[in-house]
């Protein structure tokens, strides 16, 4: 099948990657020339484990192409997919800024011949659909069409395996035809029992809401019971076993740190907000989801500093991991960026190491900050290390060495990569979150 996706953004890239894969013949458009020439050379616009190794693989093998022109890649595609970006709008009021949907939708439109689906695969409020809809019809009245939405449910980091090995593919549609233009595309997924979700396309829109909501709200309520573990000395890590293992609730999202970051659970909670306001609906677990993740952070300044005995000026503290998870270069609403600046404020110097995230870290954390190649070097003479991002390389330190290396012993673990006991037995002044 021919396929085409405007937007080489991580959702573009990772979705034409592994449509190719599968077998079908994709072409992913982008306007911006610069990212196109760079991977037709392979270089990747972002950080995404194997994904590099994919699109090599299948640019050989002559099923993946990347171009600037729209026009041809559209006109011969059975299925084109939107994946844009769509930022929160500058207004800061929850809103995603559809420009780049609505733009590219009058592209498409122009260039569509014979029986087009048009798949909304960025995540857009509820109603999208309809708009494109309207905007094809207006700018070409002859056009034979369907839209879709096709959510995603990748996460940064595991991209490729989550979009292999889906728990299910939510297809949202109007018509028939453009469900078997869907069920044929996903059929590689479908032979190997993935469950294919047929809805109708508001509902499927929103139900990607709905999912990042639903798992912002499950962090959100761990962490809460975390800071209630901590007043009451009773362990998170055993309670998070104890309640997971209850299949209704499940162990996955039950890891409590300093709050969720990211692009995607920060601004989806937002606009599902906005959009239940539009409909004079209020979801208040949400709003608490929101607020309660804000205070985590805050929370977590706290915990640093009450670990280091109430004041962090003039101590020199290391930080392991700023982006807002591992395996990824993205630094969007990472914990780092409300968390660090608080602590420099108040006079404390930092060193900090990431695998990926350095360079963009550079433009989002303020300049007082040192970065080091070498996690250990980030340690050396260092009054407390903080581990902020779960990165494989942090899962083993070498204790011995980094007591040598430090010049305090404060361990504060934002993570709980770590149990008390086995840190208080290594001769750490071990703080985590919600294991004291
Ligand atoms: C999330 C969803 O998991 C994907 O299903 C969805 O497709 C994606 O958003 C999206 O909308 O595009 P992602 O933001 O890449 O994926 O990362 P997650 O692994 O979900 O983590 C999000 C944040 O929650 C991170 O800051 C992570 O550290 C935090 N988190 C996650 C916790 O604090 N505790 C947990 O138990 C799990």
């Amino acid at each position: 099948m021919k396929i085409t996706i405007i937007g080489t953004g991580y959702v573009g890239l990772v979705t034409g990657t592994c449509f190719a894969e599968f077998g079908h013949h994709v072409t992913c458009v982008d306007k911006d020339q610069n990212k196109i020439s760079n991977l037709l050379e392979g270089i990747m616009p972002i950080y995404e484990p194997g994904l590099d190794l994919l699109v090599e693989k299948n640019c050989k093998e002559g099923r993946l192409s990347f171009t600037t022109t729209l026009a041809e890649a559209v006109s011969s595609a059975e299925a084109v997919f939107l994946a844009v970006g769509t930022p929160s709008s500058r207004r800061g009021d929850g809103y995603a800024d559809l420009t780049y949907i609505y733009e590219a939708t009058k592209e498409i439109a122009a260039e569509l011949k014979g029986y087009t689906v048009i798949v909304d695969k960025s995540t857009v409020p509820v109603g999208t659909a309809d708009q494109v809809a309207r905007i094809i019809r207006e700018t070409n009245p002859d056009a034979e069409f369907d839209v879709a939405s096709n959510p995603e449910f990748l996460r940064e980091g595991a991209a490729i395996n989550d979009f292999m090995r889906p728990d299910r593919v939510v297809i949202g549609v109007e018509s028939d035809r453009a469900e078997n233009v869907l069920r044929d595309i996903y059929k590689p997924l479908f032979l190997r029992e993935t469950p294919i979700v047929r809805t109708d396309v508001k509902t499927a829109e929103l139900t990607k809401y709905a999912a990042n909501a639903f798992l912002a709200t499950k962090i959100s309520f761990i962490n809460e019971i975390a800071l209630l573990c901590d007043s009451i000395g009773a362990n998170v890590t055993d309670l998070a076993k104890g309640i997971g293992m209850d299949g209704r609730i499940g162990s996955k999202f039950l890891h409590p740190g300093p709050g969720y970051g990211g692009s995607c659970f920060p601004k989806d909670t937002l606009a599902l907000l906005r959009i239940a306001q539009e409909h004079g609906q209020s979801l208040r677990i949400i709003e608490a989801t929101v607020e309660v993740n804000a205070a985590q952070k805050a929370m977590m300044v706290k915990k640093i500093r009450d670990a280091l005995g109430g004041d962090e000026a003039g101590k020199k503290l290391a930080v392991l991991g700023l982006t807002f998870k591992p395996e990824t270069d993205d630094m969007r609403d990472a914990p780092a960026i409300t968390i660090l600046p608080a602590l420099l404020e108040k006079g404390a110097n930092i060193t900090a190491h990431d695998p990926q995230g350095v360079s963009e870290a550079k433009h989002v954390l303020p300049q007082t900050i040192s970065y080091v190649e070498d996690a250990y070097e980030a340690c050396r003479d260092a009054d407390a290390v903080i581990l902020m991002t779960e990165w494989n390389q942090y899962r083993a330190l070498d204790f011995d060495r980094l007591k040598e290396i430090m010049k305090g012993n404060v361990f504060i673990d934002l993570r709980n990569v770590y149990t008390p006991k086995e840190m208080q037995e290594a001769g750490f002044d071990y703080t985590g979150v919600g294991t004291c």
